[in-house]
């Protein structure tokens, strides 16, 4: 099945991930502990009420299993870790998250931030490497549900295909497409020069 929701996915969010990719260069030598600091920071002020605003979209029934993947608290973790204690800017969930109102545009949502815990597994021992870090201390938002991670991933892709209707797959697609979209403005915002010029190298 070429067309099933998680290729479909995949392959309709390709452009949108290498531009963010690219973007946040978070593979680079000579990361600096303050900008990373930052970036934890505006990862906190956009996780935090996306998590809310999907959880209200989940079913009961799915209660425990979105809980269970919430991962605001390890960025409060890390921040205290690295000693960072200002106060954080928090998206407006009308102007600046996606449009996530029932469980098909919630697992397409959900999809986005779930499949970065696969790039984290390059970009955790990255960060640790790079910023002198002890393990789990500094970059667990990073390093997600480190060696659970492949079953958390194949857990997600099973239920994501179980209760996401055929015929809602277009909604799946929008609105994983407006989440990495609205991550990239909050991310980036003050680059955005930068991450245009990068999306424009990743479609070429
Ligand atoms: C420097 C930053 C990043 C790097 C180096 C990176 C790298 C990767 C890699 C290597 C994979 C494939 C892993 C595998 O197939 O085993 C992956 C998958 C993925 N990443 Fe990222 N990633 C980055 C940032 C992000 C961010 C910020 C997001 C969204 C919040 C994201 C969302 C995804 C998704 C949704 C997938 C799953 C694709 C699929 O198989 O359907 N990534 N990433």
């Amino acid at each position: 099945m070429r067309h099933d929701l998680l290729s479909r996915l995949k392959n309709e969010t390709a452009a949108c991930h290498a531009r963010l990719e690219n973007a946040l260069d978070l593979m680079r030598d000579g990361l600096q502990r303050d900008a990373y600091i930052a970036l934890l920071e505006r990862f906190l002020g956009y996780v935090a009420p996306w998590e809310d605003a999907v959880g209200a979209c989940m079913p009961a029934s799915l209660r425990a299993f979105f809980d269970e993947r919430r991962k605001a608290p390890l960025l409060v973790a890390d921040l205290a870790a690295l000693g960072a204690g200002r106060a954080i800017a928090h998206a407006d969930p009308l102007r600046d998250l996606p449009r996530v109102t029932d469980v098909a545009s919630a697992f397409g949502s959900l999809y986005v931030m779930e499949g970065s815990t696969l790039g984290g597994r390059f970009i955790a021992p990255h960060v640790a490497r790079q910023l002198d870090l002890a393990p789990g201390v500094g970059n667990a938002y990073f390093d997600g549900y480190g060696p659970r991670t492949g079953s958390m991933w194949n857990a997600f892709r099973e239920t994501a295909v179980a209760v996401v209707p055929q015929a809602s797959y277009d909604d799946a697609v929008r609105a994983a497409i407006e989440t990495f979209e609205s991550l990239q403005t909050w991310l980036c915002a003050e680059s955005s020069d930068e991450c245009a010029q990068a999306a424009a190298g990743a479609v070429a």
